[in-house]
């Protein structure tokens, strides 16, 4: 499994960190999409370094995330101690494919370029559903995607990458359980790597009826 899936050790810790700097533009579209309010209760799947939470998320009322890497679980309650310390947010070691929660627990669940890393879509959007209250919503950030106009080849070998289209994203979806299922597009430029164009990230929205 490389790097960018399961950021683990030394090395995982410092790419994890670039990746939230790298992720900037990328974090910008999906805040907008999650539209976060004082009284939700959030979980993000594939947290990394969680900077993302601890940029935009401290004013929720509830903050979980699960991540299969050990050292991101460690890495993120670090960098969010106050909050964990408080009892406000758990960061959790796990997958995606059996939540360690009840069901109906959060109003809003984020994956936020992790999508593309899950072997088993189907099984983990179930999982999602299950444990988003009813009203809730679910968004999904892919810089890289089939509709986005660049040829993948290397991503997908360096990195194990899934990559979906939006039809592609909508039928899953909607097979899941998931209503009023939106896909927007958007650009960015992919910092550090100044110049880098991500021509078309997606961010998909579904909510939980
Ligand atoms: C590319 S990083 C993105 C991190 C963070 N969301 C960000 O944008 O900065 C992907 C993260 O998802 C986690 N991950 C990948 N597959 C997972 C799975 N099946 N269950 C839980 N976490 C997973 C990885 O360990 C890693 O921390």
């Amino acid at each position: 499994m490389s790097q960018f899936a399961k950021p683990t050790g030394f090395f995982g810790k410092i790419l994890a960190k670039g990746m939230a700097r790298g992720h900037k533009e990328f974090y910008k579209n999906a805040i907008k999409a999650i539209n976060p309010k004082k009284d939700d209760k959030y979980l993000e799947i594939g947290f990394g370094s969680g900077i993302f939470i601890k940029k935009h998320m401290t004013h929720v009322s509830k903050i979980a995330g699960i991540d299969h890497s050990e050292d991101m679980v460690k890495l993120a309650s670090k960098i969010n101690r106050k909050l964990v310390e408080s009892g406000k947010a758990e960061f959790k070691q796990g997958n995606t494919l059996s939540l360690p929660w009840s069901d109906n627990e959060f109003t809003v669940v984020a994956a936020i370029e992790v999508f593309f890393f899950l072997n088993e879509p189907e099984k983990a959007l179930k999982e999602i559903l299950r444990v988003l209250k009813p009203g809730g919503r679910l968004i999904i950030e892919m810089a890289f995607n089939k509709d986005d106009g660049v040829d993948h080849k290397k991503h997908i070998k360096k990195m194990d990458l899934k990559l979906y289209s939006g039809e592609e994203m909508k039928k899953l979806l909607k097979e899941a359980g998931f209503n009023d299922i939106v896909v927007d597009y958007f650009e960015a430029v992919w910092f550090p790597i100044k110049g880098y164009i991500v021509p078309k990230g997606m961010v998909v929205k579904a909510i939980k009826k």
